[in-house]
């Protein structure tokens, strides 16, 4: 019906923030203690229900390696939504996401709904990279922000609620 909607969505971050750990606890409600890195990228769908519509999410998650760097335009390209993930615990990781928000600002798609995702949030031990700082970041360059943990679900199935929710309405 008219109230369904497909919606592209990329993950992007450094290698080992935990982008294909967020969706296999999205898509599947599970969680690898020793999850491998993605060679290239990986393609999941999910469907969620919001408020009287329905959104399909088609994802794509991508390699953090440097060396698929190249490969990630395939990937924005028409993109409705994107999840910039960070690891907490590493600050590079927020240095790189960074770099990935000014990338998809300048080559994305201008109605791209992103949100950056401070995952790991179990390890607060081990906290680098505190929340005030992504908020303040996210919030001058117009992303919402959540800290997610896809070791115990914190905030997973909720940053995918927020992106349906915000995405535009045909
Ligand atoms: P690439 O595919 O190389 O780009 O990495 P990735 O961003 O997909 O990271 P991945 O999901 O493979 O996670 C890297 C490691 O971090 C794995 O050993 C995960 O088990 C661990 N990990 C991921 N998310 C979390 C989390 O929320 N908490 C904790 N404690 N560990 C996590
Ligand atoms: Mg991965």
């Amino acid at each position: 019906g008219h109230n369904n909607l497909n919606a592209k969505l990329v993950l992007l971050g450094d290698m080992g923030a935990g982008k294909s750990s967020l969706v296999l606890r999205f898509v599947k409600g599970q969680f690898l203690e020793f999850q491998e890195s993605t060679i290239g990228a990986a393609f999941f769908s999910q469907t969620l229900a919001v408020n009287d519509a329905t959104v399909k999410f088609e994802i794509w998650d991508t390699a953090g390696q440097e060396r698929y760097h190249s490969l990630a335009p395939m990937y924005y390209r028409g993109a409705a939504a994107a999840i910039i993930v960070y690891d907490i615990t590493t600050p590079d990781s927020f240095t790189r996401a960074k770099k990935w928000v000014q990338e998809l600002q300048k080559q994305g798609n201008p109605n791209m709904v992103m949100a950056l995702a401070g995952n790991k949030a179990d390890l607060e031990d081990k906290r680098q990279v505190t929340a005030d700082e992504a908020r303040v970041y996210a919030e001058e360059n117009g992303l919402f922000f959540m800290e997610t943990s896809a070791k115990t679900a914190a905030n997973v199935n909720d940053i995918f609620y927020e992106i349906a929710k915000r995405l535009p309405r045909a």
